[in-house]
């Protein structure tokens, strides 16, 4: 089967491999028909994770299964099915809590296991034809019967709009906060359409690059721009200088300073000064314990300085990691369906699987414009039901999603 493989920093290629097969009677197939690229899968590309190379990249899926191994009750040949990224088994301690972000059991020795990830096991992604999935009674999410008009939507339920609604929860949002977000990628987009989902009175979102902040004011943020003056001032100006009642991390050990120098504790430091006291700060974006490709002497050891003394003042708190996918997907899922959630407003292209080395690159660059890719490895035409997210109609119901109905 063709599929995108990891060959070394900033080189991946679509080539030939072996079949994606059942390997447990547990497992499903499933032919991958939308798989979108990550801002986690540039870490990976730019060689700052010890990503093995020959390994195809790709935990962002969705697709129809064509083959069940023998263990499997629940899901049948031919569903709808959008998988989560995080690997997980269903039995272990924290599975059995809804903590499948971190399964003891499908990555052992580490917490946590998730397709053609660094560091998360040996399993292979999906930005390819086929994709086996472990566990599949417990980690296919079936897809109803608008499965492939809301492809683009549904899609985005394997990792960013739950990624984005973790970032909400960790940080602890209700109803009538104000919250602010650092990262305005797909993963910050994702969060502002959660905090807007969850009533919030005012959404603020951090960034530089123009296009990206146009789609979140598309849907009510306010957008604030970084390279134009300090971020938290501006966001105390906003909240009566008291700060925001919650505060979303979402950009990662990469973060950097307008001229893109890595200042990896900017975005922390800067959340504890922008979120109110008492206020919680939720942090998905990634953060590793080793980064060596790092020229700050303690990132290399994964440790940031951090402003510990004024975040203990303010009595805030602060929580941490992957998501667990499957904690929300179920209900995510179901917004998409009555239509009150659209995530597909911020997709930029959809490409055919070979197109994809030309799409990281460009994503990488955070180009104009390049704001989410879909890759459709079993062919643009196969689906005629697919509703292009490119037309302005479609942003539109974004917006509208967030009105009370
Ligand atoms: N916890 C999880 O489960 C999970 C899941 C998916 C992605 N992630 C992580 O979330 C992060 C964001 O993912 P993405 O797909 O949106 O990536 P992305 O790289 O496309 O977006 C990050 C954005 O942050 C901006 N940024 C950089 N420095 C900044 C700063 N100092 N202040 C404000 N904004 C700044 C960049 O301009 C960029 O637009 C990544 O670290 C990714 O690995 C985590
Ligand atoms: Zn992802
Ligand atoms: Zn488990």
């Amino acid at each position: 089967m063709k599929a995108l493989v990891y060959e070394g920093p900033r080189d991946v290629v679509v080539k030939n491999v072996p079949d994606a097969k059942i390997e447990r009677p547990t497992d499903v197939l499933v032919k991958i028909t939308s798989t979108n690229i990550c801002g986690s899968d540039l870490h990976m590309y730019e060689g700052r994770t010890d990503m093995e190379k020959g390994r195809v990249l790709g935990h962002e899926n969705l697709g129809q299964v064509v083959e069940v191994g023998e263990a499997v009750d629940r899901i049948k040949v031919g569903d709808w099915v959008c998988l989560p990224f995080n690997v997980s088994c269903g039995f272990c301690k924290n599975c059995e809590r809804g903590l499948t972000g971190f399964c003891l059991t499908t990555n052992p020795g580490m917490a946590g296991a998730a397709y053609g990830f660094a560091g998360m096991g040996p399993y292979s992604g999906g930005q390819a034809e086929y994709l086996r999935v472990p566990y599949a009674d417990f980690n296919c999410l079936k897809l109803p019967d608008d499965a492939q008009d809301k492809e683009n939507d549904y899609v985005m339920l394997s990792d960013i709009f739950p990624t984005g609604w973790h970032a909400t929860e960790l940080a602890g949002v209700k109803p009538g906060e104000s919250v602010v977000i650092y990262g305005c990628g797909p993963v910050g987009l994702m969060a502002a359409h959660s905090a807007m989902i969850k009533g919030a009175s005012k959404v603020i979102i951090v960034d530089l690059h123009p296009d990206r902040l146009a789609l979140a004011e598309q849907i009510g943020a306010i957008a604030i721009d970084y390279s134009k003056g300090s971020a938290v001032e501006q966001i105390l100006e906003l909240t009566d200088g008291e700060g925001a009642d919650r505060g979303c991390e979402c950009v990662g050990y990469q973060c950097h300073d307008p001229s893109g120098h890595e200042v990896p504790n900017a975005t922390m430091n800067d959340l504890v000064k922008s979120v109110r006291a008492t206020g919680g700060i939720g942090v998905v974006g990634v953060f590793i314990p080793e980064d060596p490709g790092s020229r700050d002497k303690l990132a290399k050891k994964g440790e940031i300085v951090f402003d510990f003394g004024l975040f203990w003042v303010k009595g805030q708190h602060i929580a941490t990691g992957q998501a667990n996918v499957k904690a929300y997907n179920h209900y995510l899922r179901d917004l998409i369906h009555a239509d009150r959630a659209k995530p597909s407003w911020i997709v930029s292209h959809e490409l055919a699987l070979d197109e994809a080395p030309e799409a990281y690159k460009h994503f990488d660059a955070r180009d104009n414009g390049w704001t989410k890719v879909i890759l459709h490895p079993a062919g643009m035409q196969k689906n005629p039901k697919r509703q292009s997210t490119q037309k302005k109609a479609v942003r539109k119901e974004a917006v509208h999603a967030h009105s009370p109905a």
